[in-house]
């Protein structure tokens, strides 16, 4: 893949109002899900809800891309036919989530380092022989006493830099994704100095590493306060402050932003994003998209609970989600939906 076939593939992760699907929960993290609902925690239950998902009618009409887990994108749909092939058949392009998950960072209390990077060339290739033409790598940083440090966030820019020039690499569009956690009680302002220093060091170290721009999306946290602060501040000051920072430091040649929802309800999610695109709608020279699990995926789940039964209202509640967040890109989302 070219420079300008890996720059086509970003712009059409971002394009026409859709945004990206996360679908790509860890084991763990899928079993915690199913367990808060009741759900089983077996590899079938989660092969049935990822095809409630892939199956969804209409999902294209809203989605571009998809991302999977290394488990979901060896699973095929009860006719044979694999995930990631569904996907590419109705137009929704495959991606992957690649990354080892969020390990403690040594010497470093309370802090995280994302591991994955030994033999993450020849996995690329092996889930780009899968199909995927996109991948996601998450690091996080945590606000508290004293943190995030230096060393985190430096140790953790430049795994996104190593993984996202080991994927162009390898001609596949890397999604950054440096996540401020929405754990904590520090402040707006807190969340927005922290954000700023780390998409500093992130597009300092993609510059280091020769990414192209062009060529991967960002997946950032918006700008919020934690969710103990006793202040939260409105939809608008979220989407300004979010949109203000990005501004002076995320590079106009990046193909989207599409954002993570990190735990905000799915309404207020939408509600930012939303937000964000009718009062920047003509100083944004990025795409401002979504890429949600929670925010997208969690009324659903709620509705199937594991149910047969309930796909059908499973799939709708998943629709309806995803279509009111293409209203958001839009600015055309009426509050509360
Ligand atoms: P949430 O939208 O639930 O934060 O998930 C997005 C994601 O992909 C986390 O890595």
């Amino acid at each position: 893949m070219t420079s300008e076939q890996l720059t086509s593939t970003a712009k059409s992760l971002v394009a026409n109002d859709k945004g990206i699907l996360a679908m790509d929960e860890s084991n763990p993290t899928c079993n915690k899900r199913f367990a808060a609902l009741g759900i089983p925690q077996t590899e079938a239950m989660r092969r049935e809800y990822r095809e409630l998902i892939v199956t969804t009618p209409g999902l294209a009409e809203c989605i571009n891309g998809a991302i999977l887990y290394d488990e979901t994108i060896r699973q095929q749909k009860s006719d044979g036919i694999p995930f990631a092939k569904a996907l590419s058949e109705v137009g929704i392009i495959p991606g992957i989530k690649v990354d080892g998950g969020a390990k403690s960072l040594a010497l470093h209390p309370g802090e995280k380092i994302t591991e994955g990077l030994d033999g993450l060339r020849d996995r690329l290739a092996e889930y780009a022989a899968f199909g995927a033409r996109f991948a996601k790598w998450r690091a996080v940083i945590t606000i508290g006493d004293g943190i995030p440090s230096h060393g985190c966030i430096e140790a953790n820019a430049q795994g996104l830099a190593r993984y996202a020039a080991l994927c162009q690499e390898a001609e596949i569009v890397p999604i950054v994704e440096p996540e401020v956690l929405m754990d904590g009680s520090h402040t707006l302002e807190q969340c927005r100095c922290v954000t700023a220093e780390v998409l500093s060091a992130v597009f300092h170290q993609l510059d280091v590493h020769g990414v192209i721009l062009e060529g991967m999306i960002l997946k950032p946290n918006m700008i919020v306060a934690g969710l103990k602060c006793s202040i939260q501040p409105s939809v608008d000051e979220v989407a300004d402050a979010t949109v203000n920072c990005f501004l002076r430091k995320v590079p106009a040649a990046v193909a989207g932003i599409a954002f993570l929802s990190g735990g905000q309800s799915a309404e207020l999610a939408t509600a930012r994003l939303n937000a964000m695109n009718v009062r920047f709608k003509s100083r944004r020279p990025w795409p401002l998209a979504f890429s949600f699990a929670r925010a997208i995926q969690q009324p659903a789940m709620e509705a199937w609970k594991g149910n047969k039964a309930n796909v059908a209202a499973a799939q709708k509640a998943l629709y309806e989600r995803a279509i009111s967040n293409v209203a958001a890109r839009r600015g055309e989302c009426k509050s509360g939906t």
